[in-house]
């Protein structure tokens, strides 16, 4: 039977306006621009306002996405947001979305958790439940304020995470082989610990305790996690080309996860990829989870433009851990 596609038929993001630059983090942390910059590239991120949720940030990103796809927000009949910091624990920032742009209410909307892999894991969620016939334009949005996750005493973290959003409307179509080729998806529970934000949950409910321990921001073992997401991605990159038949040397870009710069350099080696087929800017966002590749993507979108028949593939890894890369033909 014939397979339709599901096209990326529109792409939009959002940055809070306030810069902090390396030098910035230096008057907070033990820390200068030097360090960061080499070690991860990063150079300055957007810090959001107090009173910006996600679904603020998901708000803008979506609707530049909306106009971008030239639809209305009555055309959407599926809303998935990826964050690991939702406004609040329920009601979902997908249904809060979906109140603030107006949407009509007898569609799904729901968030998923996969940290930085949200964006690659709700393209392939979306992308089969669209293929099942029964919806036509999906939002599919990462968005997260990590500034609130973060403690702001730990150099070794404090100085790699950014806010933002990224969203891209997804869109059913007849043809076949075109679009969303293909996703996989991968995950290692027995290696959560080694990056997690262990209170706050069930297991470790908020207390005065938790909250006197810092234990409601980011831990991360850097290196750990470091060495898992070069061999990772590689492998996963791999995969998801050699499972749709398309060779690493067909590929016109890598939007990878923006983590590290290093880390993406390793990945576009062992793919054999020059750096104009890598996009980074990473140097201007540091990591923003799941928003990373939908913003990486707008910005690629807006400025060098992606021709009809490139092959583009996106691969990212984070908390769980999980992983996943996807590969698109573009429409
Ligand atoms: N400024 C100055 N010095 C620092 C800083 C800092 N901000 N942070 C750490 N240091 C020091 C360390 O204390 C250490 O000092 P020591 O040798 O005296 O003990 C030294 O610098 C080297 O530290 P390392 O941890 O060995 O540095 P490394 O080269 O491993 O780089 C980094 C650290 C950038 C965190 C790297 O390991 C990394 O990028 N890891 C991956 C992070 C990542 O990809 N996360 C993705 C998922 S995030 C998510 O899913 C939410």
């Amino acid at each position: 039977m014939k397979q339709k596609s599901v096209i990326i038929s529109g792409t939009g993001s959002y940055v809070p306006e306030k810069i902090m630059t390396n030098d910035d983090m230096s008057k907070i942390v033990d820390t200068s621009d030097e360090w960061i910059f080499t070690r991860s590239g990063i150079k300055e991120r957007r810090i959001a306002a107090p009173d910006q949720a996600v679904s603020d940030m998901a708000l803008k990103a979506a609707q530049r996405a909306l106009e971008a796809a030239e639809l209305k927000p009555s055309d959407i009949d599926l809303v998935i947001v990826a964050t690991v910091n939702p406004d609040m624990m329920f009601p979902s920032s997908a249904c809060l979305l979906q109140s603030k742009l107006g949407i009509r209410n007898n569609i799904p909307c729901f968030d998923i958790e996969a940290a930085c892999s949200g964006f690659v894991y709700e393209v392939e969620i979306a992308t089969r439940m669209m293929q099942s016939g029964h919806y036509k334009n999906a939002l599919v949005v990462g968005a997260e304020k990590l500034s609130n996750m973060i403690n702001w005493e730990d150099r070794t973290t404090c100085v790699l995470f950014g806010d933002g959003a990224g969203a891209v409307v997804l869109t059913l179509v007849d043809e076949e082989n075109v679009g969303v080729l293909d996703t996989v998806l991968g995950a290692d529970g027995s290696e959560s610990m080694i990056l997690s934000i262990p209170a706050g949950g069930s297991a470790m409910p908020t207390s005065a305790d938790t909250v006197a321990q810092n234990m409601h921001s980011i831990r991360m073992d850097g290196k750990e996690v470091f060495k898992r997401a070069v061999k990772i991605m590689q492998e996963k990159a791999f995969e998801v080309c050699d499972r749709c038949g398309v060779s690493p040397d067909k590929l016109s870009l890598l939007i990878p996860h923006q983590a590290n710069a290093r880390i993406i350099e390793s990945v576009a080696k062992r793919l054999n990829l020059p750096p104009e087929k890598v996009f980074m800017n990473l140097h201007k966002y540091g990591n923003t989870s799941s928003a990373s590749i939908p913003i990486a993507l707008d910005e690629v979108v807006r400025t060098r433009g992606i021709k009809k028949g490139e092959y583009i593939l996106f691969v990212a890894f984070g908390a769980g851990l999980t992983w996943g890369a996807t590969l698109v033909k573009w429409h």
